[in-house]
């Protein structure tokens, strides 16, 4: 287990903290290193667990809206909210390089919503780098962002805020067309000076042509195994989230079996009352020293300090 700073306490002793992961590490990783693998995550102890895995970088993505939220989409989402969870996800982060969602609506308007955003995210929300969804329309955007000293990646292909202008969570790039234009929107964004860009939902081959022609890392999510990393939203790797099970989201555990059986399994020892036993209760007192009867005098005297108005005789 850990202590209460993050520190593995396993052996008795503090673990020394491990190098936090940069944005110029992640993007050497394109020239070589071992493919980016980023996870997304909502709090604290997640984190913490996911950072002890080894994930590179955990993003505080606005798919929170959906799968700690229930909303059906993920454009509820507010600035206000990826910073709370922001801030518990870096207690958590000792080595993984944390990345905040801008939401929706939060740089649509202009290049200096974006900024202002982006700025509030690092501020507020402990985030070491903001994350955007779009192409070439959010290309000014990421430059004013990038200009300020924040580290932005960028997000193209199945950009869920824009789930009702795709008709649903589709499959992008399909054609010659949208292919070309997903091509110039990573190369604008790479030209921006986004440090990655992730590909969502898109033909492998497209995002291998995307991967070669930018000079920053892609990591992909539902777009093959040709990028320089990969990403999935935690309770999908997890096996956590039934509602939306995309076919890229491989699930590693099925940690959600587990928690709904072992809730079972407290739930009958409750109802049993075999939990809590003597291993799980507190030493016991002991029989108790019953204290001989207050002298009647002494109780005339302490009801006589009760208030008249609360005397009921
Ligand atoms: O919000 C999110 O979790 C994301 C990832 C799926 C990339 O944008």
């Amino acid at each position: 287990m850990y202590g209460p700073k993050g520190q593995s306490s396993g052996g008795g002793r503090p673990s020394a903290a491990p190098k936090k992961i940069t944005v110029p590490d992640i993007r050497a990783r394109k020239a070589g290193g071992p493919p980016i693998a980023m996870v997304t995550a909502y709090d604290f102890t997640m984190a913490r667990l996911l950072d002890e895995g080894g994930a590179d970088m955990l993003l505080v993505g606005d798919s929170l809206g959906m799968v700690v939220q229930g909303h059906p989409t993920t454009l509820p989402v507010t600035v206000e909210e990826i910073c709370y969870h922001g801030r518990a996800v870096a207690r958590g982060a000792r080595r993984a390089h944390v990345v905040g969602d801008l939401p929706f609506m939060s740089f649509q308007l202009s290049p200096m919503q974006a900024l202002e955003s982006a700025g509030r995210l690092m501020k507020d929300g402990a985030f070491e780098s903001v994350k955007i969804e779009g192409g070439e329309e959010v290309a000014e955007h990421v430059r004013r962002i990038v200009t300020a000293g924040i580290p932005v990646c960028a997000h193209i292909g199945l950009t869920p805020q824009s789930v009702h202008a795709m008709g649903g969570f589709k499959v992008q790039g399909k054609g010659d067309d949208a292919a070309a234009r997903l091509v110039r929107d990573a190369q604008a964004l790479d030209e921006a000076g986004a440090y990655a860009i992730v590909l969502e939902a898109i033909p492998p081959d497209l995002a291998e042509e995307i991967t070669a022609a930018v000079s920053v890392p892609t990591i992909g999510i539902g777009a093959g195994a040709g990028c320089d990393g990969q990403v999935l939203v935690c309770y999908d790797m997890l096996g956590m989230y039934p509602d939306l099970r995309p076919r890229f989201a491989k699930r590693f555990a099925e940690v959600g079996e587990q928690i709904m059986a072992a809730t079972r399994a407290y739930v009958e020892e409750v109802q049993a009352r075999t939990f809590p036993g003597a291993e799980h209760s507190f030493k016991p007192n002991g029989p108790r020293r019953i204290p001989p009867p207050a002298e009647p005098a002494a109780a005339t005297a302490v009801l006589e300090e009760i208030p008249p108005h609360w005397q009921t005789h």
